[in-house]
């Protein structure tokens, strides 16, 4: 379906790059789309002067562009943004072209119209990529999933709180895995309703999918995986500590910002656990002792 939308598009140093599409994908945007260094921009396309990325943000609604760009004027004063109404154009087939699927030990992640290609003997989780974040592709949620398939190989059966838990991904491939209890959250109403709807198309029972804050719920997990920015990791460090009974995976930190996350988490009385780096991405994993 066509339909009229806008763009913001910011000229940033190319080292805040990664931090401004996670603030804007936080701010509602619908799509978007990175030049930078690592790639030559397409012949017609305006490229990133040296040093800095282009982020361009697409949004289909006036008011969520306008909180997004103030937004990211707050976040990024050095940024140079523009805000700008694009021609209708088929934006569900073109980002159908952006969407990767992802083998992550015995997990297979991709859209409905990649799921015929998944190998056999793969584990295999559909995700609709729709308004929620969690395909399977980015780096922070691959280095989750990762987390997820070892955690489950270790100890079958293991309790999981997702916290954070956009299109469901993680709580579906954990359910899919073999975990127990699994309960998965977020602040985001429409990321719920995407998560519950996702959970039904890839079968998976009694996954308890809410917007229930981290504070009310209850009990304490095998493995509480958390994949939300720093500066909320590091708020919700008491409420999220609190529901560990066994791991901690954390992801969603810029490899800069690990000393004050796990800062945070120490505090509330975990004992790292080791971390993996994918890209600019830090996962940090904790344990209660
Ligand atoms: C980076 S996405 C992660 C989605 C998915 N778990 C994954 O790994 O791909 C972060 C999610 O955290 C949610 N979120 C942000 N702040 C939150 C909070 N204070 N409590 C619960 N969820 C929050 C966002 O709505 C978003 O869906």
């Amino acid at each position: 379906m066509a339909a009229n939308y806008l763009s913001l598009t910011l000229d940033l140093p190319e080292a805040s790059a990664e931090l401004a599409q996670a603030v804007l994908h936080e701010a509602g945007a619908l799509g978007l789309e990175v030049r930078d260094s690592s790639g030559a921009s397409m012949p017609g396309v305006r490229g990133p002067t040296a040093g800095e990325a282009i982020v361009v943000a697409w949004f289909d609604r006036r008011e969520t562009a306008d909180s997004a760009a103030a937004e990211v004027a707050e976040q990024f004063p050095e940024a140079r943004a523009a805000l700008e109404a694009v021609p209708a154009k088929d934006w569900s087939e073109e980002w159908k072209a952006l969407i990767r699927s992802v083998e992550v030990g015995r997990l297979w992640v991709g859209p409905p119209w990649e799921a015929a290609k998944a190998p056999a003997g793969k584990v295999r989780v559909v995700i609709e990529p729709k308004m929620a974040f969690g395909t399977g592709d980015h780096p922070t949620t691959s280095l989750c999933l990762a987390a997820v398939d070892e955690a489950l190989s270790a100890r079958p059966g293991a309790s999981v709180l997702d916290v954070g838990t956009g299109t469901g991904v993680l709580a579906i491939a954990a359910r899919k895995l073999g975990a127990s209890r699994v309960v998965g959250v977020d602040n985001d109403e429409m990321s719920v309703t995407l998560a519950i709807e996702n959970a039904a198309a890839n079968q998976t029972e009694g996954v308890e999918l809410s917007g229930l804050p981290v504070e009310k719920v209850s009990g304490a997990f095998d493995l509480v995986l958390a994949n939300i920015l720093a500066n909320t990791l590091v708020a919700l460090a008491r409420p999220i500590a609190a529901r560990v009974a066994g791991r901690l995976v954390l992801s969603g930190v810029l490899v800069g910002q690990r000393a004050e996350v796990e800062a945070a988490y120490v505090a509330e009385g975990l004992t790292p656990a080791g971390h993996r780096v994918q890209g600019e991405w830090v996962r940090l994993d904790f344990e209660r002792k």
